[in-house]
């Protein structure tokens, strides 16, 4: 099927070729269950609601599974996304390492636990799946520049892409981004924007120029529902990489809240393919204190978020107006978890014992969700008996300073062996 488009939110004219979606077969309303047909739409025609992809799926065997890519074109079937999509250069993100944490899990008394270490991205966190499946969206849409409004990580992974892809990159983030991430987007020669404001400030400013800049695709904005399902992978590679089965608990870190509900989303597919045995499984969503929107929703029985001002040293989950936050409720109510937060010097001591327990470094959103876990632990809400997994979503060696004051050589020295063991180092 050729379909012809010209309307408000795409990129003036362009004919989608066939199987460019791969078995998508229409965008969906998440609030009124509204049909639109596929294309660069994000918004629900009758009741503004957000969009994602509905799929047809044909018979996917593990095997042929297994004999995909070694990263995330493994699941293309599965995904937005064409045939052919692995010979368009991206950065092919995907298949990192499940690692077993036999010493954080003696750390917190726990019978078995799982890190899922996504900083092995090729721009060292989970935003190189969202972004790989956009940037297959953006180019199947027609349009010529990617963009994002973005916390850091979103931004290295947008301008990396785009640079391996040869098209222009437009990046917008919040002034006080933690230089590290400004460096590493930087680098790609793309355009980079500091905005005086906080992310929630940058989001609303992406919409108005995507508004207007009709050959823009906003990775997170105008072409969100195909982003979106690159977070699918991560709950595909956990039941994978455990022998196609799930595991009972996961701790999940929360920004906008797209990634814990799609890990979700992923996992419900899985199942319905006949993947993996429909075995019960909860899902826990982390925040930092100083933004926990979703966690005060959640505690006070709400259904419906209140945006926060974020005051957080764990930038990159500082989005104080979540898209997804109803969402992430439905699927931690759905399946019996919790959402927790930690405060800074919780997220500190996470990132710190991560580190010291299991030579992982993670960044502020992994220490929110190591301390999460201490702190669900702590409190009973989580079964220490039970399998769980937790994502570290991205590289400590971009937010350094975060633990730079807590860390650093245990004694400065002449280089002599007397001077060695005066110090007391021997
Ligand atoms: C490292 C890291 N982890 C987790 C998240 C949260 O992702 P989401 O916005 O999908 O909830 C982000 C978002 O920017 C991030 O950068």
């Amino acid at each position: 099927m050729t379909t012809t488009y010209a309307d408000s939110t795409t990129p003036g004219t362009h004919t989608i070729r066939p199987g460019a979606f791969g078995n998508a077969t229409e965008l969906r309303c998440r609030e009124c269950g509204a049909s639109s047909p596929l294309g660069a739409h994000y918004a629900c025609s009758e009741c503004f609601g957000p969009l994602e992809v509905g799929y047809d799926f044909p018979t996917v065997t593990r095997e042929q599974i297994a004999a995909g890519p070694h990263n995330i074109w493994r699941y293309r079937e599965l995904l937005p996304v064409p045939a052919d999509v692995a010979s368009f250069p991206n950065t092919e993100p995907g298949l990192t390492r499940l690692v077993r944490a036999d010493r954080l899990a003696a750390d917190l008394d726990l019978a078995r636990l799982w890190v899922k270490d996504d900083s092995g991205n090729p721009t060292h966190s989970f935003k190189d799946r969202v972004v790989a499946v956009a940037l297959t969206a953006a180019r199947e849409l027609g349009f010529q520049v990617l963009a994002c409004p973005s916390t850091g990580n979103l931004a290295n992974a947008v301008a990396a892409a785009a640079a391996r892809a040869g098209i222009r990159s437009v990046v917008l983030v919040p002034h006080n981004l933690e230089q590290q991430k400004i460096v590493t987007t930087a680098v790609y020669g793309g355009t980079l924007v500091a905005v005086e404001g906080t992310y929630d400030d940058v989001n609303r400013l992406a919409s108005e120029i995507a508004g207007e800049e009709e050959t823009w695709a906003f990775v997170n904005v105008n072409v969100r529902p195909y982003y979106a399902e690159g977070s699918k992978t991560l709950g595909y590679e956990i039941a994978e990489q455990l022998g196609w089965r799930l595991p009972e608990q996961i701790v999940v870190p929360i920004a906008s809240g797209a990634q814990l509900v799609k890990i979700d989303k992923g996992i419900r597919e899985l199942v319905e393919l006949g993947l993996v045995e429909d075995t019960p499984y909860r899902i826990f969503g982390a925040q930092a204190t100083g933004c926990s929107p979703v966690s005060a929703a959640f505690h006070a029985g709400h259904d419906v978020v209140a945006p926060v001002k974020p005051q957080t040293l764990a930038k990159s989950l500082a989005i104080g107006n979540p898209a997804d936050g109803p969402y992430v409720l439905d699927v931690v109510r759905r399946t019996g978890g919790t959402v927790e937060d930690v405060s800074d010097e919780e997220v500190v001591d996470g990132i710190a014992r991560l580190a010291r327990t299991e030579g992982i470094f993670g960044e502020t959103a992994g220490g929110v969700t190591v301390a999460t876990l201490a702190k669900l632990v702590r409190t009973g809400k989580l079964d220490p008996a039970a399998e769980t997994v937790i994502i570290n979503s991205g590289d400590g060696l971009k937010t350094l300073d975060a633990i730079a004051g807590r860390v650093g050589p245990k004694a400065t020295i002449r280089p002599t062996y007397e001077a060695f063991t005066e110090a007391g180092l021997a």
